[in-house]
């Protein structure tokens, strides 16, 4: 019997990195999955990944900048499985570079996708949880919202901003049987690792020893693990909190 068994989650970001390695564990565990993001090709590929393992999902493609996409997905995700257990949010997106140089369209780029998003998909399923008297959240925040990262200005407000929304909204919907907690990952090689990291194993390097204690970048699965524990009931006591998975990120870079 898998730890999510008869379980229903929406994985926003499972086009890619860490929402396709949460998607694949979570229906690995028994959960049943609506899996979304933009790009429909890689859509399409995940839900045949999903078929040939004997599980069950749809995807839906969504823009989760725009209010109307996350009404479709609303409705997608009850018309075809009937409720949902699990709102995991790991959409997002990166801007890194020099404080100065970030531009007003940077500022709506992250704010829009790593903020609002978070802000709207919440609206849109807390209140079937609350008419279910149950109902979990797991937002993607980022250890950048505690530690400081050059180069990743707004990114890391936005991060920050999730943090304080989520333990906000959590106490207001605790008493309801409804829980909302953070990841907050460290270095993990996905398709967002800067540039410049990715391409020079040399710039690899001097990150991995000056921010992490573990000496390696995470893979997408050390987050699923995560995902899985504070999905399922053997984390009924755990609300309003951050769970760092960082390999141990101890100065900033
Ligand atoms: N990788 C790291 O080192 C790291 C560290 C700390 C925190 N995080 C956080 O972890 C989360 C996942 O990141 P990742 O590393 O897995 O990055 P990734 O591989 O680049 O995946 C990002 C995902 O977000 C989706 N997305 C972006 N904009 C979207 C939009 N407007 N509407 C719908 N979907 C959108 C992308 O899907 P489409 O392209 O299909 O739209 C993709 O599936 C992010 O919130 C990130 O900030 C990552």
């Amino acid at each position: 019997m898998g730890r999510l068994e008869n379980k229903v989650a929406v994985v926003t970001g499972a086009t890619s990195g860490i929402g396709e390695a949460v998607a694949l564990m979570y229906v690995k565990e028994g959960a049943k999955v609506v899996t979304v993001g933009r790009n429909e090709e890689k859509g399409k590929v995940l839900t045949d990944k999903i078929a040939a393992m004997g599980g069950e999902s749809i995807f839906v493609s969504c823009d989760l900048r725009k209010k109307e996409s996350i009404e479709t997905l609303k409705k997608a995700a009850y018309d075809r499985f009937g409720k949902v257990d699990i709102l995991f949010n790991s959409a997002g997106v990166l801007v890194h570079k020099p404080f100065l140089d970030h531009t007003d369209e940077d500022f709506d780029f992250i704010m829009e996708t790593n903020y609002r998003a978070y802000v709207w998909t919440m609206q849109a399923f807390l209140p079937e949880m609350v008419k279910a008297g149950k109902g979990n959240i797991i937002n993607v925040a980022s250890i950048s919202s505690v530690w400081p990262e050059l180069n990743a200005y707004y990114y890391g407000a936005m991060k920050a901003a999730v943090t304080n929304l989520s333990r906000n909204v959590a106490k207001e919907f605790a008493r309801q049987g409804i829980r909302i907690n953070c990841i907050l990952p460290g270095p993990i090689n996905t398709g967002m690792t800067p540039e410049d990291i990715k391409n020079s194993k040399e710039a690899q390097d001097a990150m991995i020893n000056s921010v992490c204690m573990l000496g390696r970048l995470g893979e997408p699965d050390d987050i699923a693990y995560g995902a899985v524990y504070l999905g399922s009931d053997e984390s009924s006591f755990v609300t309003g909190t951050n769970l760092v998975i960082d390999g141990g990120v101890c100065i900033s870079n």
